[in-house]
């Protein structure tokens, strides 16, 4: 017998993912719903190649039998909903940052810590990381058992498909607008995001860093080791999907660059794609639609004692989002329901 799956933010960005990952990876779900506001409700979305599913409202939808809820609504709406739907019995696997940091809420990213999922039955709910934490954490892990990771120092380079629908749209009506001499203000951004950078994500905290920022920082320690330091600036950029990282370690061991590409290709969900040749690196670009977590540019950093610097790419709505929570929901079945 399969299992009964929500879907919560079904017509967003991730939750279109989630719908077309659950199909590519035949999921096994007898039934499948999908869930949005009231905006959406009755309309179709699709399950991968398989069907069309009619939307319903979250507001109004009762969760008892279902087994599993992926969601994607945005942190409001899931502080509301999701403790909801674990209360009617669902495990609820949740994309946004609403309840990454309660210590009742495991954070995972199955390649790196897929034993914190044990940690579900407290509230029922499991937190799937910030897009940009869980690529770097994937590649970090074996550089981290094979050298221990002191001090990161990440600029990002992320899509605009991080900040959802409405804003690829601005990115897209952006460039058109411009090559027919108009403008378009910016709406979801605070700036231009077409020809421009915006070295500004989620809101600004009292220390000067940003929220996006800082969920790195905190993440990066729940998840792999709360010794590490990380230091991110995190930036937008005028692309679609995919989300770039330059990272700077210093470890406690020396890692010659052989060693680091050797570990890194042995990581499960990690792929080295390292030629020191004009093209010889991954963009963000040839990534869209790949599940992996790619590494390109790995050299070690002459400036300090064990440095090391990676280049880290990958598509941030999959293993940056809808991926990530479906193999949870994997790994959850196979090990604990
Ligand atoms: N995009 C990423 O890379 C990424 C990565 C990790 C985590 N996340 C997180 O995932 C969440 C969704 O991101 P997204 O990129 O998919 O955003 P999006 O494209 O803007 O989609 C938002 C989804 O949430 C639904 N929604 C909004 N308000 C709702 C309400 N009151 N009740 C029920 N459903 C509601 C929307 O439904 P309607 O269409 O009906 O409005 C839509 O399905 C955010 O919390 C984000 O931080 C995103």
């Amino acid at each position: 017998m399969g299992y009964r799956v929500a879907v919560v933010g079904a017509t967003g960005n991730v939750g279109r993912e989630m719908l077309q990952i659950l199909a590519e990876r035949n999921f096994p779900a007898d039934d499948v719903v999908a869930l949005a506001s009231a905006r959406s409700a009755g309309k179709q979305t699709s399950f991968g190649e398989r069907s069309t599913l009619k939307v319903q409202d979250l507001a109004k939808f009762d969760f008892k039998g279902i087994d599993i809820v992926l969601s994607s609504p945005g942190a409001k709406v899931s502080a509301e909903h999701s403790p909801r739907a674990a209360k009617a019995g669902a495990v609820v696997i949740d994309n946004t940052s609403y309840w990454r940091m309660d210590p009742d809420v495991p954070l995972v990213v199955p390649e790196v810590n897929a034993r914190a999922i044990a940690g579900y039955k407290a509230r029922g709910i499991i937190a799937n990381p910030n897009c940009s934490t869980i690529q770097m954490v994937t590649a970090l892990k074996p550089i981290h058992e094979a050298a221990v990771i002191k001090r990161v120092v990440v600029a990002t380079y992320q899509s605009t498909s991080g900040a959802g629908k409405e804003a690829m749209d601005e990115l897209l009506n952006q460039t058109k607008s411009f090559f027919v001499n108009q403008t378009l203000e910016p709406s979801k951004f605070t700036k231009n995001i077409a020809f421009n950078v915006i070295p500004h994500i989620d809101v600004f905290m009292d220390d000067g860093s940003t929220k996006e920022e800082w969920k790195m920082v905190v993440e990066t320690k729940k998840i792999l080791d709360p010794k590490i330091k990380v230091h991110a600036t995190c930036v937008r950029v005028p692309t679609f999907v995919g989300h770039a990282e330059a990272v700077n370690l210093e470890l406690e061991q020396p890692l010659d660059e052989t060693e680091a590409r050797r570990v890194l290709a042995a990581q499960p969900g990690v792929l080295v794609v390292d030629r020191r040749e004009p093209g010889g690196y991954v963009t963000p670009q040839e990534v869209t639609g790949q599940d992996g977590v790619f590494v390109s540019r790995v050299r070690v950093d002459p400036t300090i004692d064990n440095g090391l610097s990676l280049w880290i790419v990958s598509d941030n709505l999959r293993k940056g989002a809808a991926l990530n929570a479906v193999q949870i929901a994997e790994e959850l079945i196979r090990s604990y329901i």
